[in-house]
């Protein structure tokens, strides 16, 4: 296995940061040590009750069970969380309280007066102990082609890119997007933005330029981080002009920050600024700026049941704490162990575990460029055994993709370092999950299905931690994580007490990890999420505690739909629709999918006179839904209608078109507020026609 440096950003394996490191270098392992935020500047506590004190969290919490760890964080969140914060994270000062939480009131604030920076947990701690660990594994498009980080080069890595982000006037608070897929330099612009307090938003780099704009718009970022291409799959995507083409219409930009992943050099504009270039003229030690532990730490947007995407809130010291902690415990993460989640740093799942957990965690970790297909549908198996992964994190999606090829594709590549397997997004059904279990884990790994959320940080329900050898079932969520008290709601609002019963998923008690707000919307946070049932966080999912009392999820409450692991509001798809000047209706839901997990289906009103060639229409119609939105967006199904079903008051009656799409019209409910009730036959036969002309197709095909 070949061992490089962080030289290889270019795709060729050699270039920028080799020369960097040697031309540049202005600090030894030993002086890069952050002043000021050592060990020696933990403070006592003064206002709260008896704490362990610092160094404890294992030796006294490792002889409770976890039956009897998860009994302490309900009955007593502040003993709990305080000891943990107090002993996991490196403090500049230490938090006085550990909780000001109104959930009703929407106040949601942690490790009080305490100030910390996240890179410094993540990165310099790290380096004092191990910095030859190996911090990251890039594991480029090309299988074989890996490239190792040590924890020491990522905090020099990070420090020039945090020094150069403050040489073009970024500073604390400032907003700055990263339009990039994995890679050490993504990784390094999160953690720079988190040294200088700088607030990063990711946008996953298969988001159209117009969904970055309006990202860079809501969050009014000051600068933008990406590069010249990406690498997916033996393809390159050119992300350069999606930036160029995103920030004409973003004033806030000041600078795009361009780094080069292939050899591909790109057009440079007024605003754009080389990366490599400028760091390697920028020093390696970049001091820590300290920051409240409710200091914003990034903003990531996610779909809601509007068509306007939400700019979810997470702080530092909570989030960070939150990630670390079900890193180990979830996962059961072990020093020395190969932390392999394949998720894209776009979404929350890359940067809590591929990022923030498991690096706050000195663990190493695996940045996955490619696509469990390329170059052939072996590839997972084979990193596992080429990197020694002992942890495969991954979607229900891909799973589903691949259990479809023999299985020799899984067999022939040496699985032995695996010990948890742990699948996250979407319901897992039962033959991925058996799939998964026997097939890729032999039959002996723990698969833990963990639910949760962008807006929950990490993962809060899961069958592990539990009780030793507590058994786990299969495609089931299980358990809730410490400090997790969840609740199912019956239609009247009211909790449901005992087994057996199923509702809305909603969360009793505030956690660290939590979201804080959504951003610049303060009342949309708590009206979507605190407002409908008061003194609860409500997920938006329902959920069934079976006779045994554990949890299982039943999916979306609301109109967001989940497409290959990727939240989707029906709304934003829809916006995007109604911008055809030949459309004036339009409405979309999700149907099951046997690997997408669900698709989007629009139901499509056309003008009067279109009516001649709708199959142009609809060809502009997929493509203005990539252009607005991404193309992993754009309906599977288009249907053609003359009206939509409507109740009295203008509301539409989705239900029925969901049995519609799925043809499960024997049954359709309570039709009595239908203005027009006529409508449902009119597209039942609709879609009858357009079912028999999409069979007669594939035969042709
Ligand atoms: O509906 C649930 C589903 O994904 C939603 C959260 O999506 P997102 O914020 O993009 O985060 C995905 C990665 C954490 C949830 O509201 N979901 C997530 N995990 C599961 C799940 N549904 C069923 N089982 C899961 N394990």
């Amino acid at each position: 296995m070949q061992r490089i440096n962080m030289a290889a950003h270019s795709s060729s394996g050699t270039g920028f940061f080799r020369t960097l490191l040697s031309r540049c270098r202005t600090s030894g392992p030993g002086k890069s040590r952050t002043p000021g935020l050592c060990q020696q500047h933990r403070c006592r506590l003064s206002s709260l009750p008896p704490l362990p004190p610092p160094g404890t969290w294992s030796s006294r919490l490792s002889r409770l069970s976890h039956r009897d760890l998860y009994r302490l964080s309900v009955t007593d969140p502040d003993q709990f969380w305080g000891s943990a914060a107090t002993d996991r994270l490196r403090w500049v000062k230490l938090f006085q309280r550990v909780r000001d939480c109104d959930l009703s009131g929407g106040k949601i604030s942690w490790f009080l007066g305490g100030k910390l920076n996240v890179s410094v947990n993540c990165l310099d701690v790290h380096v004092e102990k191990h910095p030859d660990r190996v911090a990251l594994i890039w594991e480029r498009d090309e299988p074989g082609t890996e490239v190792k980080v040590t924890y020491r080069e990522l905090l020099e890595t990070t420090s020039r890119l945090a020094n150069a982000l403050k040489s073009y006037g970024i500073e604390k608070g400032d907003r700055v997007a990263i339009y990039m897929p994995a890679s050490p330099l993504a990784v390094a612009a999160m953690l720079a933005c988190a040294r200088i307090g700088a607030v990063h938003t990711v946008v996953f780099a298969g988001f159209s330029s117009e969904a970055l704009s309006g990202r860079i718009q809501d969050a009014q970022c000051k600068a933008v981080v990406t590069c010249n291409q990406g690498v997916r799959g033996g393809r390159l995507i050119d992300l350069k002009s999606t930036v160029d083409a995103a920030v004409k219409s973003c004033p806030s930009v000041q600078h795009v920050f361009v780094s080069q992943r292939t050899e591909q050099p790109a057009a440079m504009g007024e605003l754009d600024v080389p990366l490599e270039k400028v760091m390697s003229c920028q020093s390696s030690v970049c001091p820590a700026e300290p920051l409240d532990s409710e200091d914003v730490l990034f903003l990531l947007y996610t779909s809601g049941s509007t068509g306007k995407p939400k700019g979810i809130v997470h702080t530092q010291a909570g989030y960070l704490l939150y990630a670390s902690l079900t890193h180990q415990y979830v996962f059961d993460y072990r020093d020395g162990d190969v932390f392999g989640c394949v998720a894209d740093v776009g979404w929350i799942t890359g940067h809590s575990y591929v990022v923030y957990g498991p690096l706050c965690n000195g663990a190493t970790t695996v940045l996955f460029e490619s696509t469990p297909v390329y170059p052939n549908p072996g590839r997972y198996w084979e990193t596992v055994q080429r990197l020694r992964i002992t942890q495969f994190y991954g979607a229900p999606t891909a799973l589903r993709l691949l259990l479809k090829y023999d299985e020799s594709w899984v067999k022939k590549y040496d699985r032995s370092s695996l010990r948890t397997l742990g699948s996250v997004g979407e319901p897992i059904n039962h033959e991925a999950w058996h799939w998964f279990h026997s097939v890729v884990g032999d039959g002996r790994c723990p698969l833990v299905d963990t639910w949760w959320q962008t807006e929950t940080g990490g993962v809060c329900i899961a069958p592990r931690p539990a009780e030793e050898a507590a058994p786990i079932l299969p495609a089931m969520a299980m358990r809730p994580f410490f400090g997790i008290q969840p609740v199912v709601m019956g239609d009247e609002g009211e909790p449901l007490p005992g087994n057996s019963v199923s509702g809305a998923l909603c969360i009793s008690q505030p956690w660290p990890g939590m979201a804080r707000s959504i951003y610049g919307d303060h009342q949309r946070f708590v009206d979507a999420y605190l407002k409908p049932y008061p003194g609860y966080y409500f997920t938006g999912d329902g959920a069934s505690r079976s006779e045994d009392g554990y949890y299982q999820i039943t999916g979306r409450m609301d109109d967001v739909i989940n497409v290959s692991g990727h939240r989707l509001g029906t709304a934003e798809i829809e916006d995007a629709l109604d911008e055809h000047p030949a459309v004036p209706e339009t409405a979309v839901i999700g149907i099951p999918h046997d690997i997408k997990g669900e698709v989007p289906f629009a139901f499509v009103v056309l003008k009067e006179g279109v009516g001649g060639d709708p199959p142009a229409v609809l060809q502009q119609l997929r493509d203005l839904v990539a252009t607005k939105i991404a193309k992993y967006a754009v309906p599977e199904h288009f249907l053609v209608v003359k009206r939509l079903p409507k109740t009295r008051s203008g509301k539409i009656m989705r239900r029925i078109l969901r049995k519609v799409a799925t043809e499960t019209t024997r049954d359709l409910g309570d039709m009595s507020t239908l203005d027009d009730p006529s409508v449902v036959q009119e597209i039942i036969e609709a879609h009858e026609l357009y079912r028999k002309q999409r069979s007669q197709e594939k035969k042709k095909n």
